[in-house]
Parts: C-alpha cells; sequence; structure tokens
C-alpha cells in the first residue's frame, strides 16, 4: 500500500488488519527474543507514523542543550556521534536501524560522508528512501532492507558503522556486534548510543524493575543492557581500544533528555510529545474510532506509547534508565 507521508494514523497496515497486527504484536512480544523480527516489523508498522507525528523524522532522545530547541539538540547530538566517529567525504558508512533516516540524512549533509541505511522495517525503507530522494541525497544516501543480526553485506566492506538506539531491540548484543565487526574494515570505528540501565537501578528493586518492564513493553525491546553488558559485548565480538560513557549528564540541567516528554517549554510542535499532548491526542482517537473514522486499534496503538512515554520519563526522573549510552570501538588492524 502507498505511504501517506505526513498522517499520523498509522498507513502502513490496511485499516481492516490493524487489530490483527496489534494482536500479532502482543503475541510476538511473549517470545521477545526469538520472535523479535516480527515483533519489531509489527510495531514499527503500528507506530512509524505515531513517531514522525510526534518527533519529526529523528527517533531518539538528546541531552538538552541551552538555549538550543528540540531540533538543534538533536543535531547536536548527531554531530558528536559523526566527530567521534571522524566521518569525512569519501567514507562509506553504514547506519544499522536507520528509522526514516533522520540521522543519516543531517550526518551525510554535515560531513559528506555516503552513508547506508540498514532497517529491518520495509514500511521505514520505504520511507526512507523516498525522503532521501526528496532531499536531493541520493549522491550520498541509501537504504537497505534487513537484519542487523545477518547484515546483508561482504566482510569488510565498511569505513564505520554507527547506530543511534538501534541495538536496544537487538535479542543478543555480542551477536549483533561480532556482525558489524564483519562488516567493518580492520582498524576502522564502530560507535552508537544505546538504551541501558545505570548503576542506579536496584533489580531487587519492584518498583524498578516494574518500570523497566513497562519501558519494555510499550518500546519493543527483548530486554535492557547494563553499562557492562555493552562493555563486554564489544569486547566478546574482537573490538579493541573501547570507550564508553553516559551522555545524560551533558544535558542542561533544566532540559535532561526525557524533558522532551513531559510538557516543559511548550512550543505548538512539541505539543503532540508531551502528556497533555499525549492526553489530547487520546481523547481524539477515542471519538474517532466510536465513529470508525480511523482505523480500530489506532488508541490501543496511542496507549502503548503512552506507557512507553510515562515509563521512560519515570526512569530518566529515577536516574535508572538512560537511551544515550556512548560507546566507540575499533576492530583491530
Ligand atoms: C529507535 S529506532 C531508531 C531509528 C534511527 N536510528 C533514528 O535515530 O532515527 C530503532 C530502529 O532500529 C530498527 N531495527 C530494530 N531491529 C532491527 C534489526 N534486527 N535489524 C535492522 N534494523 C532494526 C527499527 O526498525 C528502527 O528503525
Amino acid at each position: 500500500m502507498a505511504a501517506d507521508f505526513h498522517n499520523p494514523i498509522s498507513r502502513a497496515i490496511p485499516p481492516e488488519e490493524m487489530a490483527e497486527t496489534l494482536s500479532k504484536f502482543r503475541s510476538s512480544q511473549e517470545r521477545g527474543k526469538e520472535e523479535y523480527a516480527a515483533m519489531i516489523n509489527t510495531f514499527y508498522d503500528l507506530i512509524t507514523d505515531f513517531y514522525e507525528y510526534g518527533w519529526g523524522q529523528s527517533f531518539h532522545f538528546a541531552p538538552g542543550v541551552r538555549g538550543a530547541s528540540f531540533e538543534e539538540a538533536l543535531a547536536a547530538h548527531q554531530y558528536f556521534l559523526g566527530e567521534g566517529i571522524g566521518l569525512a567525504p569519501g567514507m562509506k558508512v553504514l547506519d544499522v536501524g536507520c528509522g526514516v533516516g533522520g540521522p543519516q540524512r543531517s550526518l551525510a549533509r554535515k560531513f559528506g560522508a555516503s552513508i547506508v541505511g540498514l532497517n529491518i522495517s520495509a514500511y521505514q525503507v520505504e520511507k526512507c528512501a523516498a525522503y532521501n530522494k526528496e532531499a536531493g541525497l541520493e549522491n550520498l544516501c541509501s537504504v537497505l532492507h534487513g537484519d542487523f543480526m545477518d547484515i546483508p553485506a561482504e566482510e569488510g566492506s565498511f569505513d564505520a558503522v554507527y547506530h543511534v538506539e538501534a541495538l536496544a531491540h537487538a535479542p543478543d548484543k555480542t551477536d549483533a556486534y561480532a556482525e558489524i565487526f564483519r562488516v567493518l574494515r580492520p582498524g576502522a570505528v564502530f560507535a552508537g548510543y544505546d538504551w541501558c540501565v545505570t548503576p542506579e537501578y536496584d533489580g531487587e528493586n519492584p518498583a524498578h524493575r516494574e518500570v523497566m518492564q513497562r519501558i519494555e513493553f510499550g518500546n519493543a525491546l527483548p530486554g535492557i543492557a547494563s553499562f557492562a553488558d555493552v562493555t563486554e559485548g564489544l569486547r566478546a565480538a574482537g573490538f579493541e581500544r573501547i570507550e564508553a560513557r553516559d551522555r545524560a549528564p551533558d544535558a542542561d540541567p533544566q532540559t535532561p533528555w526525557y524533558r522532551s516528554l513531559e510538557g516543559n517549554g511548550l512550543t505548538l510542535r512539541g505539543l503532540p510529545r508531551t502528556r497533555l499532548g499525549r492526553k489530547i491526542t487520546t481523547a481524539a482517537l477515542r471519538v474517532l474510532e466510536g465513529v470508525r473514522a480511523v482505523p480500530t486499534g489506532s488508541l490501543a496503538v496511542q496507549e502503548v506509547l503512552n506507557i512507553a512515554a510515562d515509563s521512560l520519563v519515570e526512569a530518566g526522573r529515577l536516574g535508572i534508565f538512560t537511551p544515550m549510552y556512548y560507546h566507540k570501538a575499533r576492530k583491530p588492524g
């Protein structure tokens, strides 16, 4: 079905299949590690248009920057990664789990590198390719449909690999890192931002466990890693010279990464992201679903996103979770 690129209601799914897709999503979540591909595909079919409506084309968080808008803070977070990798014209780079390509286009424009996006979601691949074309960036940006657990590329074919909050979806971190290691040329760098529990997280504390379970449910995650899971996984996959640190404390104290979901510093563009905006969207969907103006299931999708947003804010306030554990490592050679 043709994509309607600017509609908040999911266009990936024919309306009559919405309820069935939701139920497939829910049953794949019960076996998140084994059925990760089904879980991710149904999840992103359901929520991609909602994300774009509330967030734009870059589906990630950023530490707030004093005096900067939400969009400027997102760009600064992307450039930090690009500079860390040393992106430059002439490099061939892989963006693992590229979404609809917001970071890819931003980094290609800023650094002039040639970037291949990789994404398991066919719907997002279609959108990403269309946006690359619309932006006039087809000379630098392309997109591949595939799984980062089995990357459709030759050994040693990239000068760098990065991910922006995508490996949170990996059913096994070390296996994902090993695939990335394989497609990097010797001496090349892999870097990214991952979703992790912080050392403040107490697995014996039922309240902590419950909020983390809601984050997993609302974001289609098979689990949430610790900092050590990331660094030890990288080492086990063969990487060396590993640097890693949480970027959340880099934020201006007035604008921690979860502020955009709370509702302070409201702008009209930012309203759908906030608690108030989500309440308005939920109320509107309830009415629209009642009169069959939107497919049955739209409200349930919005409710999944509300759980995601509220649990992320709660975990952010408690300091037990970060969506920006920065890691950088090199393939020996
Ligand atoms: C939170 S989004 C981030 C998207 C993008 N990096 C951005 O910042 O806009 C996670 C992305 O990872 C992709 N993804 C999840 N599991 C994947 C897999 N096994 N292989 C390839 N892509 C995957 C999803 O389809 C989604 O595009």
